[in-house]
Parts: structure tokens; sequence; C-alpha cells
């Protein structure tokens, strides 16, 4: 048998960024404004330092202006509340990002909601999340499945009556992720780590998607031959005691031999959450100037 196609998702990244540029320069030109994202972070996670850097680094590449705004993690919570309050009340900011996770003795619920809804990228504030799941629209959804179901297409003509199985139910990709396939008219399958039979439930998928956080979880023996294998996981090798770089949820060199398509790690789902918080930001901001886009960006 063939081995999979590798999709390519920095390449989709490009693309996305060259997307975002037309129309953020569009945008420009008709309203005299630029979208302009806040990024807080509170802490000194490691990784999250790297993902707020990313995440600023591409706002610039595509003409979105950015503030990062930065705390040690003896901030208060309710000094961080308030910090947000004053972003959502400030009209010349169009979208907050509160990288995650939060310092231990915060409560990630309660200030995630105090975010204006209007200007929550991530999709994460319960009103945005639950219009999501609800079906009323997309307009901020959260970014990696967005990203995710953005790398299948490139490999997926017709989605009605798939079996997609998605594993991992988290707020931020699992249960979206689920919920976006279900939109598309799969039928899916959620597994968690309660679930029986995880192995004979991605057997019988066509479409896997794989959010775990579990290195080389999905052996080659679980997939069925052509399915399309989306790879969310970010494992770091250094924190496995096993060298440096990282790894996915997919043993990817067996798996690739008996897959259609397949994701990469790094270099397939990673960058796609970025892709997705440009997108989401264009649209806040299309949303509180009341712009109807002239194209369906992200789509
Ligand atoms: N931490 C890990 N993933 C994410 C994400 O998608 N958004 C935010 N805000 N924080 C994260």
């Amino acid at each position: 048998m063939q081995e999979a196609r590798i999709i390519d998702g920095v390449a989709l990244a490009a693309q996305i960024d060259e997307e975002v540029t037309a129309v953020v320069s569009q945008l420009e030109e008709k309203s005299g404004k630029r979208p302009h994202l806040a990024v807080v972070v509170v802490g000194e996670d490691p990784a999250s330092q790297i993902y707020v850097a990313n995440k600023v680094r591409r706002c610039k590449k595509v003409g979105i202006d950015s503030k990062e705004l930065r705390y040690s993690a003896d901030l208060s919570e309710a000094e961080l509340l308030s910090i947000i309050d004053d972003l959502s009340n400030d009209d010349d900011i169009h979208g907050i990002l509160l990288q995650l996770p939060l310092p231990k003795g915060m409560d990630t619920h309660k200030v995630i909601h105090a975010i204006n809804p209007a200007k929550d990228v991530d999709g994460f504030h319960p009103l945005n999340f639950g219009r999501f799941m609800a079906g009323l629209d997309h307009a901020l959804a959260p970014c990696t499945p967005q990203g995710c179901l953005r790398l299948l297409r490139m490999v997926v003509d017709d989605f009605e009556g798939k079996d997609a199985t998605v594993i991992g139910c988290s707020n931020i990709v699992g249960k979206p992720m689920a919920e976006l396939l279900l939109q598309q008219g799969c039928s899916v399958t959620s597994v968690h780590h309660l679930s029986r039979d995880i192995e004979g439930k991605c057997r019988a998928a066509d479409i896997i998607v794989a959010a775990a956080g579990s290195p080389h979880l999905v052996k080659a023996d679980w997939v069925k031959p052509g399915a399309v294998i989306i790879d969310v996981g970010i494992n770091r090798l250094r924190d496995l005691g096993k060298g440096s770089g990282i790894v996915g949820d997919v043993d990817f060199d067996e798996v690739k031999k008996v897959a259609s398509a397949i994701t990469p790690v790094p270099g397939g789902v990673g960058p796609q959450t970025i892709s997705y918080l440009l997108v989401n930001t264009v649209r806040a901001f299309n949303n509180q100037l009341d712009i109807v886009p002239d194209e369906k960006l992200g789509l």
C-alpha cells in the first residue's frame, strides 16, 4: 500500500497568513483601522512564553496590531479581573487572548467569564462556546479545532456520513472538534480515558483526531487502512526524559504506512492554532465595527 500523504501544516499556515494579510489591508483601506489584539500572560510557564512570542510575531507578519501584557505569577485574581475589564471596555482593542494555564489558585472560568464575549478570540467564553455548540454561528469558535478542520479539508472532499473518532474531550480541542465534525455531517465518537475499547473505536473510523496528550498512543493496528489522521499532540521529549524535540499522540512512522493522509508533529496542527487566532481576531474586529466581510476568511 502507498504511504500516506503528509498534510503540510506549515504551507497551510503560510497560505492563511497571506489570506489574512490581504483582508487586513482591505479593512484598513475601508475603515482606516487595523485589528488590535491584546495578549495577556500571567506567570512564567516556559511553554506559554514561547506560544505568546509566536502569537505576537504572526500578528506582526499579517498586519494585525498586538500588545503583550506580561505579569508575574503573584498578580492577584482581582488585579487580573480589573486588567481584563479595562481591555474589555477599551474601544481600541478588538481581541483579548488570555494565555492558559493561569497560575495555580486563579479561577480560570471566572477570569474567562470576565472577557467581553465580542473580543473573546479563543472562543472560550461560555456565551461563545454555547452558541457554537448549539450550531448558532461560527464567529468565534475555538482556534485549534478550526485549524484541524481546515487541514482535513485539504484531503477530505466529502464529510457526509463519514465515521470520525476524536480522542480527548477537552473544552479547547476535543469537544469543539467533535461538534465541528458533527456539523460537517460525520458520525462522531468521542473517547476519553474511561472509554472501553478505544482501539476498536479508532479502527472503525474514517477520520481520527488525536488530542489525548499521550505520546505515540495511536498505533498502526488502531487505524483502518486509508483513514485520515490529525495529530494534535505536543509531547515534549525532554519531559519524558527522552532527549529533545516534540512528538505527537500518533506513532507517525508506523501509522503513515496504513493511513491515506496524516499530519506530522511538528509542522501539522501546531501552526494552525495561531492561524485561527488571526482569523478570529479579524472576525471580532468586523463584528465590533459592523463590517460585513466581502469574503469568508478561514473557511
Ligand atoms: N494554552 C494552550 N492552548 C491554548 C489556546 O489555544 N489558547 C490559550 N489562550 N491558551 C492556550
